[in-house]
């Protein structure tokens, strides 16, 4: 087969085939070619803050153990014994500086390395030799907090990877006090669908009043004020002054941040605050009185949507990600995250600011993502109707002047734009078509 022709009639300028999200042999291929061969989010460092902490991860299909050393290196282990393959950590996350196989007992350090097996006279092999350690991830990196890894040994740095994308999440974190957050628990979601219907719609400007309706109208009805939460998404969003940006190498970025004054509180009067919600700013209020605005907005959800290709999506105050577990199943996980005021720039106000962030959090994973994977689910179905073989995403194509080419490379375009999916789908083909050097170490 030459691939490069195959994916060339699978992905066309406007439109793409049904069976990129419904054929089994293209979502195995998808694990080494993308979930394998570009850098993938694993987990943020505030997981496994100290030596010897644990968490468990997944790159595309494999198990993975994202471990802390005591030497505070951070390792990406496969979770799977070197005996006879079975899953050695079956707790989510904890701290252990070894872990042992529950069938026959086969013990590991935190780093890979085999500590020992049980009645080793019972073998003639050498168990120093490197072949019986974990599988490990040759490559992890990580940028401010957020830890990636990728088998490609070709791959160019994190750094480099990331791009242009660094800014606005440079711009996410500085917001906050010391200009970082702590990831903790989560919303989880599954959907029955492809993992790119996720990351299609991770910018997607156009399905929000439709598809959030009764999200707005609640948001709204909160507080009998129009112009709560996504409200900037009414009327026409395209003569909005929020746009889509598009990075490269799949990455992009939905700036919804010009609906928003630039001033202190701006965005928390946006924020449709809900009934409980009143302690936690009257207190915050009463500490910090005219200044209370700052602290007000880190409640407040963020108004961006920061992708990162191919499972990495931050958004308001989450984290989510997206985890492929088959080609029509698909995990969508938000991490909440919370403020660490180690300087107290907050006036002692943090725990308040929390409380508020973790409702404010709940509003979407809870009220919205479930619109959006009944549409997943929707899509889904529709297209195992097999005759009828095209997905078009030709919104904004052909209109002279819509989508701008921007000095640095970049392209942006009107909040409704679909040029960020034909985008990513362009390095979706050249990923799909090209052969990754990967591999392990031990
Ligand atoms: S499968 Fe792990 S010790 Fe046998
Ligand atoms: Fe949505």
């Amino acid at each position: 087969m030459n691939t490069s022709t195959f994916f060339e009639g699978l992905v066309h300028e406007d439109r793409v085939h049904r069976s990129i999200y419904t054929d089994a042999a293209i979502f195995e291929r998808e694990m080494t070619h993308i979930f394998g061969a570009v850098w993938v989010y694993l987990a943020h460092e505030s997981q496994i803050p100290k030596a010897d902490d644990f968490i468990t991860a997944r790159l595309g299909l494999r198990p993975l153990i994202v471990t802390r050393d005591a030497n505070g290196q951070i390792h990406a282990l496969y979770n799977r014994c070197t005996h006879r393959g079975a899953r050695i950590c079956r707790t989510e996350r904890g701290n252990a500086r070894t872990f042992q196989c529950a069938y026959h007992g086969w013990t590991y350090f935190n780093t890979g390395k085999l500590r020992g097996v049980p009645w080793p006279e019972g073998y003639a092999c050498d168990f120093k030799d490197a072949k019986f350690n974990l599988a490990q991830v040759p490559r992890v990196e990580s940028y401010r907090g957020f830890i990636f890894g990728t088998l490609n040994l070709d791959a160019p740095s994190l750094s480099d990877y990331l791009g242009l994308i660094k800014k606005p999440i440079d711009e996410w974190l500085d917001r906050h006090p010391g200009g970082k957050v702590e990831v903790r628990e989560a919303n989880r979601l599954k959907f029955k669908g492809n993992w790119k219907l996720a990351y299609d719609n991770a910018a997607d400007g156009y399905h929000v009043v439709f598809s959030h309706r009764s999200l707005l109208e609640m948001e709204n009805r909160m507080q009998e004020d129009p112009t709560k939460g996504m409200s900037f998404y009414m009327g026409k969003p395209d003569e909005a002054p929020m746009y889509v940006q598009y990075f490269g190498r799949g990455h992009h970025f939905k700036d919804k941040r010009p609906n928003v004054a630039k001033r202190p509180g701006a965005l928390w009067e946006l924020e449709a605050a809900h009934p409980g919600m009143e302690h936690f700013e009257n207190s915050i209020r009463k500490k910090l009185g005219e200044k209370a605005g700052r602290a007000l907005d880190l409640a407040a959800a963020e108004p961006v949507n920061i992708n990162v290709f191919p499972n990495l999506s931050i958004l308001g105050n989450h984290i989510q990600v997206f985890q492929p577990l088959g080609v029509d199943e698909t995990d969508t996980t938000w991490y909440a995250t919370v403020v660490v005021d180690e300087a107290g720039e907050l006036g002692g106000t943090v725990e308040d600011v929390n409380a508020l962030r973790l409702r404010t959090q709940e509003a979407f994973p809870n009220f919205g993502e479930v619109d959006d994977a009944a549409n997943f689910e929707e899509i889904q179905r529709g297209l195992a109707a097999c005759e009828d073989e095209w997905v078009y995403m030709h919104r904004g194509l052909g209109i002279p002047g819509r989508v701008r080419n921007e000095p640095d490379g970049t392209l942006k375009a009107p909040a409704t734009d679909e040029v960020f999916m034909r985008s990513h789908m362009k390095e979706w083909k050249r990923l799909m078509s090209t052969e990754p050097r990967i591999s392990v170490v031990r």
